[in-house]
């Protein structure tokens, strides 16, 4: 057997390498690859800005869908052949990739693996961040920025089916439209004017209980200002800026939390209850169709580079995925 995967060896060049497939530990299978997701992570790794966990695999790669091709010996919840998709410890950029056995969703034979590729990254950040840091419950109101984005996109499914009222932003008019598509109650334009007059026009000011925040800097005092009181904030992503200035007192005022988390530092132990949660109570309904994982576009895996710059440039809406079949 062989495994194909990428090398970037310099942030500009991108070259498919070819050596023997790793055997997978006692608690992880091996995956033939049909595709694996893209992540934002992926393209700071590239450029030497996020450098992996020690631990991890040095090949980029944090999300897969395939066939199982090899089980560990402690292996019983799958079987060879079953199409699963997976959170790998990086590696995922390849024709075979390792994932823990506990940290793998078995694919219905209505989904893709594009589609399944589209989803484990974006399930554990949202179940993690939203629901368990952030606290939501049933009927209470989130803002889930970013909703055009891999992440938002899945993540207004989520709370939409888990009984909340879902707002959200994005960057035009025509990507509010199709965010609102997905679910969302509201949406506003992060380029056109400011957020709290939106949200204030329509009814929001100082109700919306928790935020996901994908994009930092000055959206933060925003969130501080929209919050309702005991409101609880997730930070997950600074695109905006790492830096910004805040109203400490909103935060006291308002009795708010503000937290964050990066999945890729989560311990394999939390993430496999996170998985068990998401088998419970989401799953469900991606097997239902109620929960649809959105690929703008499937790339083949050598063309790995002009992917990482569809992304950059943020035209996308929802996931961008590799095909690592097609060299
Ligand atoms: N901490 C974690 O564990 C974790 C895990 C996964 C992802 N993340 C972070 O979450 C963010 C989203 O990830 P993703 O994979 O879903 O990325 P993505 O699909 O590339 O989405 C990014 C989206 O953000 C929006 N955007 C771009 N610039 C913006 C700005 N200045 N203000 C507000 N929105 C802006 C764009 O949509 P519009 O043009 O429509 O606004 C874009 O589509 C990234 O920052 C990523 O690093 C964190």
């Amino acid at each position: 057997m062989e495994r194909r995967y990428i090398h970037f060896e310099t942030p500009e060049l991108a070259k498919i390498i070819s050596d023997t497939p790793p055997a997978p530990g006692p608690e992880e299978v091996l995956i033939a690859v049909d595709h694996a997701g893209i992540n934002r992570a992926d393209l700071l790794q590239r450029l030497g800005l996020y450098p992996p966990p020690e631990d991890a695999s040095p090949i980029p790669g944090l999300e897969v869908a395939g066939t199982v091709a090899a089980l560990g010996k402690n292996c019983s919840a799958l079987q060879e052949g079953d199409r699963v998709c997976a959170l790998t410890h990086g590696g995922g950029y390849a024709s075979h990739a390792i994932a823990r056995e506990d940290h793998c969703l078995k694919l219905p034979n209505s989904l893709s693996t594009e589609q399944g590729a589209a989803l484990p990254e974006a399930l554990l950040t949202v179940w993690y961040n939203v629901v368990e840091r952030g606290q939501l419950s049933a009927n209470e109101t989130v803002l889930i920025h970013g909703g055009s984005s891999g992440i938002g996109s899945i993540g207004i499914q989520m709370a939409t089916a888990l009984g909340t009222n879902v707002l959200s932003t994005a960057g035009s008019t025509s990507r509010c439209n199709a965010v609102e598509a997905l679910g969302a109650t509201f949406v506003a334009n992060h380029r056109e004017g400011s957020l709290i007059e939106q949200f204030t026009d329509a009814g929001y000011d100082g109700k919306i209980d928790v935020i996901l925040d994908i994009a930092g800097g000055d959206l933060m005092q925003a969130n501080l200002d929209l919050a309702a009181p005991d409101g609880r904030i997730v930070c997950i992503g600074v695109m905006r800026g790492m830096q910004t200035e805040i109203n400490l007192a909103t935060l006291f005022m308002k009795r708010l939390t503000l937290t964050g988390s990066t999945l890729r530092r989560l311990d394999t132990g939390e993430r496999a209850r996170c998985f068990s949660a998401i088998r419970e109570r989401i799953w469900p309904q991606v097997v239902a169709g109620d929960i649809q994982p959105i690929v703008d576009q499937a790339y083949p895996l050598a063309e790995v580079l002009a992917a990482h710059e569809h992304m950059r440039l943020g035209t996308h809406f929802g996931k961008l995925v590799l095909d690592c079949q097609m060299g």
